[in-house]
């Protein structure tokens, strides 16, 4: 076995020398020298721009004489207009082993904003140490790029520090702004609403502050996610023209406010996540408008009120609902169980009372997660074995003084006897 693969290979080898000899080099070698179909401008801005990124000791010319066809750089992509090749989209930073990473003071050079078809712009884990590197940038040079760039993406970079300038507002064709865990700081820019073509607007994981802006007319737009940052005041009233939106994340923020009305226009939405902000109010009717939520997590917020205002079964494609530490009151509702996809259930921490109904076990075929702990639920848990065995550790129920499970078939499978609730004593007939 090992004979025939050396075998091969020497078959090969031969294969490659007789081909060597058959080609003519002396033609390709003429081309590389004069590197291509490419305008020695746009060349020269490419090289330029990754070293300032990369370092001084990155020779460009050396190392890719041909930078979009015989030596291509990875991170760079080119295309062809006019038999001519241009960069489209240049990515920089530790993405993956072989990528160009940042050097340790990186610079964004001028050149960058000559690369006039670029399409799409990628910094990821470049800026490590604390500087204000967008700040360098001037209103013009942006302008500069606003024709064609569609996607910008700013990722994992520690030490961009600073605000995010609102000249990028001018950059009016992009799609997709993603700047992502960073350590940007300040309010964001106010007219983002300019930005029309967007689809996908992510700026989480920042040190944003302020309200959130305006943002009118994104009919576009898919995706909104500024989630994670020190934003405050309440939800603009104009989240209701988002109209196209599938996924809302403002959580882990200090918003505030009743849940506007507005956001029933929201028909396509399917996750909207707010959990650990300052909402209050109650849970709005409206929400029973957002018919095709699969996810909605409101958990720790002062929303106060109960479950009985809205119309569950408007709500059928839930699959996570988590409501745990919202301060709500009363009884859980029958009407809960037209949840018929619930996978997820989180009231805990809350101020709610009466039973839980034995009927989640059979109605809620899905049901896979269950935490009512730290409530007031009363009376005794009626669950079958197998519900006990179906939840395993995903069964909250403790934290309710008056609530007791009930069967001595469980007692001893200590894997399915619910944590922290004792059993019910046997009723003593007299
Ligand atoms: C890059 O290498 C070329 C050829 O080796 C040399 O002529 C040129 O000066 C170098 N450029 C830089 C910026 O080091
Ligand atoms: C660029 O955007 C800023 C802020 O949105 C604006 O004040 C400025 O006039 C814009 N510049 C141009 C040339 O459009
Ligand atoms: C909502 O989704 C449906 C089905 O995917 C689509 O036809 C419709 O255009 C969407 N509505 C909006 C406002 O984007
Ligand atoms: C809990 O509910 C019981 C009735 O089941 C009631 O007597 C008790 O006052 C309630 N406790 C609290 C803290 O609300």
């Amino acid at each position: 076995m090992k004979m025939l693969t050396f075998r091969k290979k020497q078959h090969l080898v031969f294969l490659l020398c007789v081909w060597c000899l058959v080609v003519d080099w002396s033609k390709a070698e003429a081309d590389e020298s004069e590197g291509g179909p490419m305008e020695k401008t746009e060349q020269a801005a490419l090289y330029s721009t990754i070293q300032g990124f990369v370092g001084d000791s990155w020779n460009g010319s050396y190392l890719y004489p041909d930078p979009c066809g015989w030596t291509p750089i990875q991170g760079v992509t080119c295309d062809m207009y006019n038999d001519l090749w241009y960069v489209t989209a240049l990515s920089l930073g530790t993405m993956r082993d072989n990528s160009l990473a940042c050097s340790e003071t990186p610079v964004i050079r001028q050149e960058l904003f000559e690369l006039k078809h670029l399409k799409s712009l990628s910094l990821f884990s470049c800026f490590t140490s604390p500087n204000r590197y967008l700040a360098s940038i001037s209103d013009e040079k942006w302008l500069d790029l606003s024709k064609n760039l569609e996607t910008l993406e700013i990722r994992s970079n520690p030490g961009l520090i600073g605000e995010l300038p609102s000249a990028i507002t001018n950059l009016t064709n992009l799609q997709s702004l993603v700047v992502l865990e960073n350590q940007l700081t300040n309010s964001l820019p106010e007219n983002l609403a300019k930005l029309t073509r967007l689809r996908r607007l992510v700026l989480s994981g920042n040190r944003f502050t302020g309200r959130i802006p305006e943002i009118y007319g994104l009919t576009g737009l898919l995706i909104l996610d500024l989630s994670r940052n020190f934003l405050s005041g309440s939800l603009p009233l104009s989240v209701g023209g988002l109209s196209s939106l599938l996924k809302l994340d403002l959580s882990n923020n200090y918003l505030e406010g009743k849940l506007p009305t507005e956001l029933q226009a929201l028909k396509n939405l399917t996750l909207l996540d707010l959990r650990n902000n300052r909402f209050s109010g109650g849970l709005t009717r409206e929400l029973q408008e957002m018919s095709s939520l699969v996810e909605l997590v409101l958990s720790n917020n002062h929303l106060a009120g109960d479950l009985t205002g809205i119309e569950w079964r408007n709500l059928k494609n839930l699959v996570v609902l988590d409501l745990s530490n919202t301060g709500l009151k009363g009884e859980i509702p029958w009407s809960i169980l037209e949840l018929k996809k619930l996978r997820f259930l989180g009231l805990s921490n809350n101020n709610l009372r009466g039973k839980l109904i034995r009927q989640v076990e059979t109605e809620m075929p899905c049901l896979n997660a269950l935490y009512v702990n730290g409530n007031n639920i009363s009376g005794e848990l009626e669950f079958s074995r197998m519900f006990y065995e179906r939840m395993g550790r995903r069964l909250g129920v403790w934290g309710n003084p008056n609530l007791c499970y009930h069967g001595d078939e469980i007692k001893n499978h200590r894997d399915h006897v619910p944590f922290g609730v004792n059993q019910c004593k046997a009723v003593t007939l007299v």
